[in-house]
């Protein structure tokens, strides 16, 4: 049984060999990504969140590519995009939480209890942001862009306020629009999510 790191690292160093991976990778490796939670109250929202449902976002990305094209999909869509795009698509989220305090009433005493807040160190946006950062360090196809650019879907904020260019992305990139149902699915389906 891998730990969620080493499994990370594993699917990674086997599927994506583009020029830049490896200093991105030292950059994650130098950022929070590995103890990062995946939200603050939400889904995945304790340390190692963040990559264990990137993982699962990249698992669940394989299954929906199979049912849709069957067991051949990488003559749609190559290994290396796929893990790129599962693996990478909410690097937004690096060095973007911190641990603060609260006081807690336990047993008539107040105590500190930690809790996950945001600190947004590059105030870029969602999707559009892990797109900027990953791009960084190596070249996306267009496919790849598409594809964590509008991860969101229907949740994005330029949606919602209006912008229909995420239905004409989704027309003509269809690989876009299954990693945001694979990116939903591992949201509700795999991972544990707090009722608060
Ligand atoms: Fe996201
Ligand atoms: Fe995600």
């Amino acid at each position: 049984m891998l730990n969620t790191k080493e499994e990370f690292l594993e699917i990674y160093n086997k599927h994506i060999k583009r020029e830049g991976a490896e200093q991105l990778l030292k950059f994650l490796e130098n950022s929070d990504f590995f103890v990062a939670p995946a939200s603050t109250r939400r889904h995945s929202s304790y340390e190692g969140g963040l990559c264990s449902h990137s993982i699962l976002a990249y698992k669940r990305f394989v299954k929906l590519l199979t049912m849709e094209y069957g067991e051949n999909y990488n003559e749609v869509i190559s290994d290396e995009s796929v893990a790129i795009i599962g693996l990478l698509h909410d690097l937004c989220k690096v060095n973007f939480y911190k641990v603060d305090y609260r006081n807690v009433k336990e047993n008539g005493n107040w105590v500190q209890k930690p809790y996950y807040t945001v600190d947004d160190t590059l105030p870029y946006g969602h999707g559009e942001k892990s797109v900027y950062m990953i791009s960084g360090f190596m070249k996306l196809t267009r496919e790849e862009a598409m594809a964590i650019n509008w991860h969101m879907g229907g949740f994005d904020s330029r949606f919602m306020g209006g912008s229909n260019t995420l239905q004409i992305a989704y027309e003509n990139y269809p690989t876009a629009l299954i990693f945001h149902t694979a990116d939903m699915w591992t949201t509700y389906f795999d991972e544990k999510t707090d009722n608060i």
